[in-house]
């Protein structure tokens, strides 16, 4: 099975990519998708998916820390 990837991308949502269940919080299945976005911002009219709602109103760059 492929590693299911995760990326948080700067300014906006989470881009998943590869074999992933998405469940409501009744447990109902979205139906499946190769690849798409989560919200990250909580401005989107589509959550759980992004809807493009965060460009210019939402900031935030993560990165992994540097180990020492
Ligand atoms: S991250 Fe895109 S609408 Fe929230």
């Amino acid at each position: 099975m492929a590693k299911v990837q995760i990326k948080v991308n700067d300014n906006g949502s989470l881009r998943i990519t590869g074999e992933v269940e998405l469940l409501d919080g009744e447990g109902n299945v979205y139906p499946a998708k190769p690849a798409f976005s989560l919200c990250r911002c909580g401005l989107s009219n589509n959550k759980p998916f992004c809807d493009g709602s965060h460009k210019g109103h939402f900031e935030s760059k993560v990165r992994v820390p540097k180990e020492d």
